[in-house]
């Protein structure tokens, strides 16, 4: 059996961060019967350069189709006269909306070897390892009405609208169980039930859900604000996070700001169960941009596309050995001293973004 890897490296740094990826893609087929298959389109603005759109519909079929996609980043100063809905970031938009990647996960781990990087104390991020999972096609961001209105009188009314239906709200929480599961077992909801109906809808939601399929599983609910504070003051208190997606935005960044660079956080997106294939949709991708001040030079630090790479093995094919191997071997390369240049330290040895996928490899 084959099974179907879609690359789409996109813009700026994408293409030279998933060079790394697929030299580990091709040493797992050697390695194992995993048997992947590797495609690669373009997406972002060098698919707007190409076809005059950020995702053809050929891309957006060969996406259906996947197993699962990786994705670099898009975007640059190239594109910034583009019309609005042909922009390189309406490319990623479309993809996450078509696929109905609901649920976006971001895991917050402190590599032991940068520890001391980050502005916090040592103790209070040694051996971090939160997930934190984000709402992503629901709530304010896409609830109607969304509008400015013009009210006559020199005076104008911006309005979103924060919207949530019960099915959203299940999904989410089912997923963050799940994940859960695998993992400490506990589960922390945020929202701002004390003033929003939304978020006290959300609590009941999610506490039913609790109740009836996951009894045995640890349920804590947090107020957003609260549970910003509570993520900088001691984050190893959480296991997994679920929040909606605006809260889930802001609080994914703050945490991201615990464990250094922005080189080293990877996502993922996952979908439905698609009814045909049996399969969940699914994209993974590094949190950070494109990064043009930086692209084409080779010394893009690659670990977050990597580490996308293992999120993408342990949830969509279930290679948890896989996955645990590959995240040790980054650790093991930070551990023997090997940095890029945005988590470079005094006695560490600098390397480009190959040296970097090298010492992965060889580890
Ligand atoms: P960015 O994440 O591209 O860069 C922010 C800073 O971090 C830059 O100084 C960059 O050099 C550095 N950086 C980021 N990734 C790095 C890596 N792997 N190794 C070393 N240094 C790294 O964010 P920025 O500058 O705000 O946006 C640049 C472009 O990327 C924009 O067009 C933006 O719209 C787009 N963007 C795309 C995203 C995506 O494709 N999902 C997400 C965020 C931004
Ligand atoms: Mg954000």
């Amino acid at each position: 059996m084959t099974t179907k890897l879609l690359l789409l490296p996109g813009d700026g740094i994408g293409p030279e961060t998933m060079a790394e990826v697929e030299k580990l893609v091709a040493l797992l087929n050697e390695a194992s019967d995993a048997g992947f298959e590797m495609e690669t389109a373009l997406v972002g603005g060098s698919a707007y350069d190409d076809c005059g759109k950020p995702v053809s519909d050929a891309t957006m079929d060969l996406a259906m189709q996947a197993d699962a996609i990786l994705f670099g980043a898009v975007g640059g100063a190239k594109w910034d006269g583009v019309a609005y809905e042909l922009r390189p970031e309406a490319g990623l938009l479309r993809l996450r909306k078509d696929m109905e990647l609901f649920a976006n996960l971001r895991p917050a781990i402190c590599y032991p070897a940068l520890a001391g990087s980050s502005s916090l104390k040592r103790e209070v991020i040694e051996g971090l390892d939160i997930l934190i999972v984000r709402e992503l096609t629901g709530g304010v961001y896409f609830g109607e009405p969304k509008e400015i209105i013009d009210l006559g009188n020199g005076q104008k009314r911006a309005v979103d609208t924060q919207v949530y239906e019960t099915y959203e709200i299940e999904r989410i929480a089912r997923a963050a169980f799940d994940l859960a599961r695998a993992r400490r077992g506990k589960v922390t909801s945020m929202e701002k039930r004390n003033v929003m109906k939304s978020g006290l809808y959300w609590t009941e939601v999610v506490t039913r859900i609790h109740r009836d399929e996951y009894a045995d599983m640890q349920l804590e609910h947090m107020l957003a604000d609260s549970g910003g504070m509570q993520l900088v003051r001691a984050p190893k208190q959480f296991d997994v996070i679920v929040t909606d997606n605006l809260f889930g935005d802001m609080l994914s960044d703050i945490a991201a700001m615990l464990t250094g660079s922005l080189g080293m956080l990877p996502s993922a997106s996952l979908g439905a169960v698609d009814a045909k294939t049996g399969k969940r949709r699914a994209l993974y991708e590094p949190v950070h941009g494109s990064a043009p001040d930086i692209a084409g030079q080779g010394i893009a630090n690659p670990l977050a596309m990597i580490a996308s790479l293992a999120m993408c093995l342990r949830y969509s094919f279930a290679m948890t050995a896989e996955a645990e191997a590959l995240e040790s071997a980054i650790a093991e390369g930070l551990d023997a001293g090997i940095r890029t240049v945005d988590i470079m330290r005094d006695g560490c040895r600098q390397v480009g973004t190959a040296g970097m996928g090298d010492a992965v490899r060889d580890s």
